[in-house]
């Protein structure tokens, strides 16, 4: 890998993406590629205190509209201060969640918000990923995995089951739809397989 480049994670809730997006950081290190590994909502000082607002609390105490646009602010500081510093200074930047993930959670599952995503994203971020792992998995085991963490963060895991399959089949369409910067990898496989299939992609 010669050029910076951002990639991303993608995925519903407990699908691996934190375990690979650091094993995948971790293989391109050794290979001598500046990385800087970071996620979302979070990865700059101030997205991370948004991060709070939006992961903590009650399932409810947001509107959709006003979720977006936290969402979207969070993502607009970690584009300032992390994402396009790193890739300036030549550095692959390797992110745990972006917007496809705004496009998925708050665009496909509450009403049709798609569109007002679409354009905040048009005005206030205007950046996609050179490359996209959307790991694709069993809701069911996903979120026993993502539950038995017990991170106090589980605001959308307590949607429940119904919700991470239309989260499922939201990132599938995704995947499918951006075909030119998305890959598609099967989830239900052991860490070390996954790493494998994505390290190939270095
Ligand atoms: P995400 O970031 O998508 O929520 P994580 O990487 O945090 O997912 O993984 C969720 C949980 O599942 C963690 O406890 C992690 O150790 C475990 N895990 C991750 N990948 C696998 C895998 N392929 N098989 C079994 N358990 C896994
Ligand atoms: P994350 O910490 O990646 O959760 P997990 O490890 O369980 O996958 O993300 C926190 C939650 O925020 C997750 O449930 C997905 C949600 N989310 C959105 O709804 N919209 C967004 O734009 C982003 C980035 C995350």
């Amino acid at each position: 890998m010669t050029l910076p480049r951002f990639i991303t994670f993608e995925g519903i809730d407990g699908s691996g993406k934190s375990t690979q997006a650091r094993r995948f950081a971790q293989h391109l290190q050794a290979q001598g590629t500046g990385v800087v590994l970071t996620r979302e909502p979070g990865g700059s000082p101030g997205a991370e205190d948004i991060r709070k607002l939006l992961l903590t609390g009650d399932p409810d105490r947001w509107s959709a509209e006003t979720e977006i646009l936290l969402f979207t602010a969070a993502r607009r500081d970690h584009l300032e201060k992390t994402i396009n510093p790193a890739l300036a200074a030549g550095k692959t930047v390797v992110s745990d969640r972006f917007a496809d993930s705004t496009r998925v959670y708050q665009g496909a599952t509450r009403g049709d918000l798609r569109p007002m995503v679409d354009q905040l994203h048009a005005l206030m971020i205007a950046r996609e990923p050179d490359l996209t792992f959307v790991i694709d998995m069993d809701p069911v085991l996903a979120l026993e995995r993502g539950l038995a963490r017990k991170s106090g963060e589980d605001r959308f895991e307590d949607f429940g089951l119904p919700f991470q399959e239309t989260l499922r089949h939201g990132f599938l369409a995704l995947a499918h739809a951006n075909p030119n910067r998305c890959v598609l990898i099967d989830g239900n496989r052991t860490a070390d397989q996954i790493a494998s299939e994505i390290a190939a992609h270095a």
